[in-house]
């Protein structure tokens, strides 16, 4: 298999103090990777590095083959930042119009749309199983329909890795069960490639092909099944679920 995405020895660090070091990953084309760590371990900075938002201090990335200041196709990839739910009530747009961003950047231009991407906005509404909705106020649907419809806005232009950072935060337990299905689907039939990262770690290995656990650096990087083998490994990335769950059934008390 060829790799996607290849870090090596990368460092980042907002002050004085390294927030990622050393860190080496590969994510290799068609895989579902699942990155798991606690609260500040550095996830989301890593995800920065990788879309170019962050420039890391020391060691190299590089993308679809190519070293990243010299990467230009962002199209290839795809993202869901970590916010659900972003949408209020009276957001003033369908989720047409929403999707139809994912093309054009902005919300408005729809108004101009051709037909060839008319269609590839209802292409990337039916794979989320969403195209009964396009003409609803994107406000109105509930939180897991409304990340559904950004899943359908990051592949409305068909990239081949999609990015997804805690995509599930603030959705319900069925909810986010249907959503990985999805994702798993998206993997094994369309052949994309996906980096998701969740703290839902119980649950999430149960879909994903591959888990990288970080902490500052990459402390494993292997199979679900290898990963979920490892009590020690499955046990320490999956505290804070744990944790969680605890403290709702003592409030529950
Ligand atoms: N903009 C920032 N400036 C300074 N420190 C930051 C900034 N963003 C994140 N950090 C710090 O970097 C560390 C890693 O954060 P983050 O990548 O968000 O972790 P995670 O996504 O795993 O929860 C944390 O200690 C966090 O406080
Ligand atoms: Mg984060």
């Amino acid at each position: 298999m060829s790799s996607i995405i290849e870090v090596n020895n990368l460092t980042y660090q907002y002050t004085d103090i390294p927030v990622l070091e050393n860190l080496n990953l590969s994510i290799e084309r068609g895989s579902f990777l699942g990155l798991v760590g606690p609260n500040g371990s550095g996830k989301s900075t890593l995800i920065k590095c990788i879309l170019g938002l962050a420039k890391p201090q020391a060691g190299t990335l590089s993308m679809f083959g190519s070293e990243i200041n010299r990467f230009s196709e962002w199209g290839r990839i795809g993202y869901v930042s970590q916010r659900a739910n972003r949408f209020n009530a009276g957001f003033p747009a369908t989720v047409f119009e929403v999707v139809s961003m994912g093309l054009f950047g902005q919300v408005g231009l729809f108004r101009f749309i051709k037909k060839k991407d008319r269609n590839k906005v209802y292409d990337a509404l039916q794979t989320v199983g969403m195209e009964n909705f396009a003409k609803q106020p994107i406000g109105k649907l509930s939180g897991g329909q409304q990340q559904r419809v950004l899943i359908a806005r990051a592949l409305v232009s068909e990239p081949e890795l999609l990015i997804l950072d805690e995509p599930t935060v603030g959705i319900d337990a069925v909810s986010a069960r249907k959503f990985y299905d999805l994702l798993g689907q998206l993997n094994r039939e369309k052949g994309l490639t996906l980096l998701l990262v969740s703290h839902d770690v119980g649950t999430m290995t149960k879909y994903v092909t591959d888990v990288a656990c970080l902490n500052k650096t990459i402390h494993f990087h292997g199979t679900a099944h290898d990963f979920e083998a490892d009590k020690n490994l499955s046990t320490l990335y999956g505290y804070d679920v744990q944790q969680i769950i605890h403290e709702h059934e003592e409030i529950a008390k």
